[in-house]
């Protein structure tokens, strides 16, 4: 079994001619890591090759984080990690290893929603529900970095973020909401 560290110095570990350090391919090997998401610790063996979107879904079980493209563009697979927003498919399962990761699942507290779904909800901000969750952790992310946005900066801070429908008036109008100005 291969060591994280050195799955993390593969340049293009999604490859499986990449090599270590040592020389070693990364065909047909494994690595363990161990992720805490939501709260609850996952540990198991993966591929270098898994994508962190996948370990969530296909591991933790957690299916509200979506794959909504194969380009990285959509946001549909945005969560956070250590307290920032990320596109879980733009980063390796081995890359999180021993990391925090909040999912939309880890988002209430218990039956309280987060005050950004209950925004979302009230602005009729959900259609759905395939971008929503990534759009609702990009949001939350936003607004943690910008207290007091414009509407201007709300479409900008979301413009990795799509929606197929072009539900986006509301959506900007629930992190408006939620950051206490105009809806
Ligand atoms: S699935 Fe990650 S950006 Fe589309
Ligand atoms: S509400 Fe999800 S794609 Fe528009």
């Amino acid at each position: 079994m291969l060591r994280v560290e050195d799955v993390q110095r593969c340049s293009s570990v999604q490859e499986s001619r990449a090599t270590t350090d040592y020389g070693e391919t990364l065909e047909g090997k494994t690595v363990e890591i161990s992720v805490e998401v939501n709260g609850t610790t996952h540990s198991g063996d993966v591929e270098p090759r898994t994508l962190l979107v996948h370990f969530i879904r296909d591991r933790a079980g957690l299916t509200g984080t979506n794959v909504g493209c194969d380009t990285s563009s959509c946001g549909a697979c945005t969560i956070h990690i250590d307290g920032e927003a990320v596109k879980s498919c733009t980063m390796l399962a081995v890359q999180a290893d021993g990391r925090e990761i909040t999912t939309i699942e880890g988002l209430a507290d218990g039956e309280q929603l987060h005050p950004m779904q209950e925004a979302f909800m009230n602005c009729h901000a959900l259609q759905c529900g395939f971008c929503t969750p990534g759009m609702v952790m990009a949001s939350v992310s936003l607004l943690d970095e910008n207290p007091n946005p414009s509407e201007a900066d709300v479409r900008t801070g979301l413009e990795g973020n799509l929606c197929r429908c072009t539900g986006y008036h509301n959506i900007v109008k629930a992190v408006l909401s939620a950051a206490g100005g105009e809806q």
